[in-house]
């Protein structure tokens, strides 16, 4: 069933809890809706489209001249098994956290890890979502797609989705082309665990051995402890991407700051905690001057609505932190965070 809301509010529909409006909002919950939708003309070629899940990666300093489509097809659903592997789709409306909890469990593993990351399941492989050492395009087995222009069903496997570094087709090649419709997540009976990030296993020391379930306890309470809680405190998570730059580059950063956090990444590069180079700053629990918005004091990395804080307003504070950063250490820190 579709429903469509003229000039809607979308305050509850993103997480910084931004207010913008949106010409319409359509909810919808079965795939062949967008087809309806394609025949009664409320798209066509020229409807400008965007696919909002729990709207926790996204940042509103206008408003939306358009169509925003929000899923509401939550399910789980078995859908093939055998002795190592479960195949199950889950529906792009799914609440995320509530899927890996589901799959806790029921004893699968893979996405244990990623416990607590607001937002929904359609979301993950279009952010190829991430969290301590593991990242959703590790269990991903293949993602159900419609076409917003024709409302064709297509399925894409795992190596189609050409994953990255919170990346993927769909925020490349696809752009603005596909719905989300479900996604089927190859998890595991016979879990491996990955513990070897920051504080995981010293915080599973203290629940007792790493099983599936002490493993998610774990992460919820790390998050728990540097991460605020969206239903309290209006963010999108890391606002940033952690930067990449080559080892010459990174060379020049170390002789100036020689405890400066970083990682290997592919092809010789360097990855920098962005945080780290944003707390170095001194920005920490900054807040700006009308007191709307700040860095988050726990984590540097996102940044807050402190309360009727305005699109503009984080955008501001946001190129401010940038400029902060490109100034001291001559990097440019992108957003992770989709500005709208
Ligand atoms: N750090 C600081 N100060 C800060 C923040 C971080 O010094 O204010 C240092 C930490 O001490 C640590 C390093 O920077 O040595 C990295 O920090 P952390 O482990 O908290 O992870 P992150 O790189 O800041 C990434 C993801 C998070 C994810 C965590 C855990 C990105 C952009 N962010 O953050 O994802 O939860 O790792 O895996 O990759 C998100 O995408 O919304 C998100 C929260």
């Amino acid at each position: 069933m579709v429903q469509i809301i003229e000039n809607a509010q979308l305050k509850e529909y993103n997480t910084f809890g931004i207010s913008a409006c949106a010409s319409k909002l359509c909810i919808y919950t079965d795939a062949a809706d967008i087809a309806q939708l394609i025949a009664d003309k409320i798209i066509t070629d020229q409807t400008k489209i965007l696919v909002l899940g729990g709207g926790a990666n996204m940042l509103f300093v206008n408003n939306f001249d358009g169509l925003v489509i929000h899923p509401q097809n939550s399910f789980i659903k078995i859908i093939d098994q055998d002795a190592d592997y479960c195949y199950v789709e889950a529906g792009a409306g799914t609440n995320w956290d509530e899927f890996v909890e589901w799959a806790v469990e029921q004893k699968l593993g893979g996405i244990e890890n990623l416990s607590l990351i607001p937002g929904t399941v359609g979301a993950s492989p279009v952010q190829n979502i991430g969290a301590y050492g593991v990242e959703a395009k590790d269990s991903i087995y293949s993602v159900n797609v419609v076409n917003l222009r024709n409302g064709l069903q297509r399925t894409l496997t795992n190596n189609e989705c050409k994953f990255g570094y919170r990346n993927s087709i769909f925020k490349n090649e696809l752009k603005d082309q596909y719905l989300v419709h479900s996604v089927v997540y190859k998890l595991s009976r016979q879990p491996q665990f990955t513990t070897h990030y920051g504080s995981i296993q010293a915080e599973i020391e203290k629940l007792g051995t790493p099983t599936l379930k002490t493993v998610r306890q774990a992460i919820i309470n790390i998050r728990s402890a540097k991460l605020p809680d969206p239903k309290v405190t209006g963010n999108a998570g890391s606002f940033f991407k952690n930067p990449t730059i080559s080892a010459s580059e990174f060379e020049v950063v170390r002789s100036h700051f020689p405890d400066v956090v970083s990682y290997d990444a592919p092809n010789g590069m360097v990855k920098l905690a962005a945080g780290w180079l944003i707390d170095k700053c001194g920005l920490k629990g900054y807040v700006n001057s009308n007191g709307t918005a700040g860095v988050h004091s726990k984590q540097a990395l996102v940044l807050v609505n402190l309360g009727g804080a305005t699109g503009s307003d984080i955008l501001n504070l946001s190129n401010f932190v940038r400029i902060s950063v490109f100034s001291k250490f001559g990097i440019n820190i992108e957003p992770e965070v989709i500005i709208l």
